[in-house]
């Protein structure tokens, strides 16, 4: 038995920024109806040659970099993304490939927008088993591909962006007051797909365009964060006010907001860059970890709670010491 550690975090952006005064040229919005309903301020959009696995390699070699660590030392790489470049192989290997690793294994997980967390729950799982030592975990994605540019109430929301983590297995049980992952709890429900899909896949020979009905979305949002965060929590044998930072899932301010006011929280316990990247789907909570790290927010020793849902509807939460 032991625990798993996070000993290293990074991010990448591609270069280009997009504001929303952007959308106004073609669509019938406005950068305050952007702003007021999601938070969303701009985003980045990867380069027309750049693909998930390269936006993943770099956020892994900041993370690695961040630990001191080089891809000899890491066991396994886990990628969140539902954006891979191929349809197969997956992202995780190319990203392997590209970090010019040879040993050791990797795959991808598929949760939408709750990828993440659920990535993280499957490395911590690898580790506490005693299947790997290290841990790359990563959330990349390019949603920019799968956005249809007629769609006003969707095409403004997301952004392209990757976020990873190095988790290492600590020997011994510890406690809640020891660095670690210290309760996962992951979630789904099928009979929601329709709220939140893309229309299309391989086996019906398309790439497909994202198609949301936001407000329904809306409407799961606030409820079931706060239950998958306090459930985890509460399996940690921690109540809402051990809380040092909330790290939710980038999809809208007012869910953030809610989410936190729910559990009881001021908007100070909370990692917000929705206004910089939009959503990212899988990557956005890596991203806010790293950013959050950056801005001096999260320090050593601090009890994180990250949540996110997303298309499934998928949801969960992971409660970590930092
Ligand atoms: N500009 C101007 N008007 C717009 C725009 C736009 N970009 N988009 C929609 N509208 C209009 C709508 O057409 C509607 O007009 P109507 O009243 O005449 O029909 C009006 O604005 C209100 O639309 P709603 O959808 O009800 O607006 P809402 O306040 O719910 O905000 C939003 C929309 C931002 C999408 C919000 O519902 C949301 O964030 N939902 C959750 C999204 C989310 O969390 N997704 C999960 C993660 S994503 C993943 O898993 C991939």
């Amino acid at each position: 038995a032991g625990r798993s550690v996070v000993v290293g975090v990074g991010h990448y952006l591609p270069e280009r920024i997009v504001p929303n005064s952007e959308f106004e040229k073609t669509l019938d919005t406005t950068d305050e109806w952007i702003k007021t309903r999601s938070g969303i301020e701009r985003r980045h959009f990867a380069a027309e040659d750049e693909t998930t696995s390269d936006l993943a390699t770099k956020a892994a070699e900041a993370a690695l970099a961040d630990a001191g660590l080089t891809a000899d030392d890491i066991d396994a790489i886990v990628v969140a993304t539902s954006t891979a470049d191929l349809t197969f192989p997956s992202a995780a290997t190319m990203v392997q490939a590209q970090l010019g690793m040879t040993k050791g294994f990797a795959f991808d997980v598929q949760a939408v927008c709750a990828g993440f967390v659920f990535a993280l729950t499957n490395a911590n799982a690898l580790i506490v088993s005693g299947q790997a030592k290290r841990v790359l975990v990563i959330g990349a994605e390019t949603f920019s591909r799968i956005m249809d540019w007629t769609d006003r109430s969707t095409c403004v929301l997301f952004g392209d962006g990757a976020g990873a983590l190095v988790l290492e297995l600590q020997e011994g049980e510890g406690t809640a007051q020891d660095r670690g992952i210290l309760a996962t709890d992951l979630n789904s429900d099928g009979r929601y797909k329709d709220l939140l899909y893309v229309d299309g896949g391989v086996s019906t020979q398309s790439t497909g365009h994202l198609r949301m009905q936001g407000n329904q979305v809306f409407r799961h949002a606030v409820e079931k964060l706060t239950k998958t965060a306090e459930t985890a929590l509460e399996s940690a044998g921690l109540g809402n006010s051990d809380v040092d930072w909330i790290v939710p899932h980038q999809a809208n301010i007012r869910i953030i907001q809610g989410t936190a006011k729910k559990m009881g929280l001021p908007m100070d316990n909370v990692v917000v860059t929705v206004q910089d990247h939009g959503n990212t789907s899988a990557a956005s909570i890596p991203l806010a970890l790293s950013v959050g790290k950056q801005r001096g927010q999260i320090k050593q020793g601090d009890l994180v709670v990250t949540e996110a849902i997303g298309g499934g509807l998928a949801w969960g939460a992971v409660v970590l010491r930092w």
